[in-house]
């Protein structure tokens, strides 16, 4: 893959679901520093360890399943504070996101929804509901996807 980005075939190549133990490792037996790293990130999997890795290494961080497939959005502060900006559950966990500095791409099939999840540029939240959306981290139970440092089956 460095070989693509060295040619041209690639403006940049990253990796995904590396955690800092891989990170270290490619970087050590290639010289390459990937341009990002796509990991699972949402309000109840903070991924601090992860995005702290990423970010001393000039990574940057993009968080899959944003929304945790629709996992967060009943949650009492997240609709809290979509209210006080008049924003949707979904736009205020993505503007999260966007807040702490990491790049977003929820998935939805649904037109009126696409729509909605790009349209997070009108508001901002406060740095304590930042902080607030953060504190809802749960850690390992809160990951809708497996461990990456147990992942150890290729999907069908
Ligand atoms: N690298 C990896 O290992 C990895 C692992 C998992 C996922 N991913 C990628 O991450 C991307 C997103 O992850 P994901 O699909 O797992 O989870 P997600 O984006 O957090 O959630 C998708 C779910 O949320 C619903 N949704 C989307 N926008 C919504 C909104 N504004 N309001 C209410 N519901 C909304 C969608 O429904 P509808 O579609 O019915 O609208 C869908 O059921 C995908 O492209 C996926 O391929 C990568």
């Amino acid at each position: 893959m460095a070989s693509f980005a060295d040619d041209g075939r690639a403006a940049s190549v990253g990796v995904s679901n590396f955690q800092p133990a891989h990170l270290a490792r490619i970087i050590d037996e290639t010289g390459v520093i990937p341009a990002v790293n796509q990991v699972e990130v949402h309000p109840y999997l903070t991924n601090e360890a992860v995005r702290a890795a990423d970010a001393g290494h000039g990574i940057a961080t993009e968080a899959w399943s944003p929304i945790a497939q629709g996992g967060v959005l009943d949650d009492p502060v997240i609709v809290e504070v979509a209210e006080a900006h008049g924003v949707t559950p979904a736009q205020a966990t993505l503007r999260w996101h966007i807040e702490r500095g990491d790049i977003v791409f929820p998935k939805s099939v649904t037109e009126s929804r696409i729509r909605e999840n790009f349209d997070l540029f009108g508001f901002s939240l406060t740095p304590d509901e930042v902080t607030r959306i953060s504190a809802l981290d749960r850690g390992e139970s809160g990951r809708t996807g497996p461990n990456p440092d147990e992942f150890d089956y290729i999907p069908g």
